[in-house]
């Protein structure tokens, strides 16, 4: 874990008074402030449309707030223009999502692989560590396949090898579980907890309380597009 000079876990994100309109009646957001620390496993929840995207796309500089400030990792990302954030999200953040975002037309090595190329690594260094991971993840015999020969639990663990692959700061999950079946979708909590436990940030968002409290050691309840709760959760794994 990263310690910082107050001997507290590192701040990893910071929202201050968050807000973001889309032009509908009600926010999306409206005034959200909160901190994840080093080492967190963090859940968010609440009803549909309460704003649980909106927020987890804006911590991974996939949108920007209407108002308030997003830091992460201490970079203010409102002061990045798009190549800037583009550049940050890919040496910086992972993101998972519920049906996976795979490319179909390349093969889960090289779907894993290209994060890194994007980044600058050469491809021959990229499919070394995408093959590590795959390992690592229980997959490698599946390196050959496309995304449509693969179950949904294997896509999610190609997806997440994808997102590890440049040894992201901050891994977040938007319902991860969310199209699996139950054996898979323990496989992916098995999973997220084995990361976490390695010292992986995680902020994950989902309607489903048994991946919060398997996975997660603090819950942020939403609603309305503000924090409605925090608290911390003892993990049931
Ligand atoms: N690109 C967009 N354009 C316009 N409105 C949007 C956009 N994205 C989200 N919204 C609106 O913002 C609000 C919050 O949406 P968001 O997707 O963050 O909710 P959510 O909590 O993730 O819901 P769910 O649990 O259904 O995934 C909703 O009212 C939604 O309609
Ligand atoms: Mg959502």
């Amino acid at each position: 874990m990263t310690i910082d000079d107050g001997g507290s876990p590192q701040v990893v994100v910071r929202l201050d008074g968050v807000r973001k309109e889309y032009g509908g009646e009600a926010m999306a957001l409206d005034g959200v402030s909160l901190e994840i620390r080093a080492g967190e496993a963090v859940a968010v929840m609440g009803p549909s449309g309460c704003g649980k995207s909106t927020l987890l796309n804006m911590v991974a500089g996939l949108d920007r707030p209407s108002s308030g400030t997003i830091e992460v990792r201490g970079q203010d990302l409102g002061k990045l223009n798009e190549t800037g954030l583009a550049l940050f999200r890919r040496h910086h953040v992972g993101m998972i999502f519920q049906f996976f975002n795979l490319i179909d037309d390349l093969p889960a090595l090289d779907n894993v692989a290209l994060a890194a190329q994007l980044t600058g690594t050469s491809a021959k260094q990229a499919r070394r560590r995408a093959l590590e991971l795959l390992d690592e993840l229980g997959i490698a015999d599946q390196k050959d396949m496309y995304p449509a020969a693969l179950s949904g639990g294997e896509r999610q663990r190609v997806a997440v090898a994808r997102a590890l692959m440049n040894r992201p700061a901050l891994l977040l999950a938007d319902e991860p579980t969310g199209a699996l079946d139950s054996r898979s979708g323990e496989q992916v909590m098995d999973l997220l907890i084995d990361l976490n436990q390695i010292g992986q940030t995680l902020l994950m968002v989902t309607h489903d309380p048994k991946l919060a409290t398997r996975c997660a050691n603090r819950l942020i309840e939403v609603a309305d597009g503000r924090v409605a709760r925090e608290s911390s959760l003892e993990r049931t794994a």
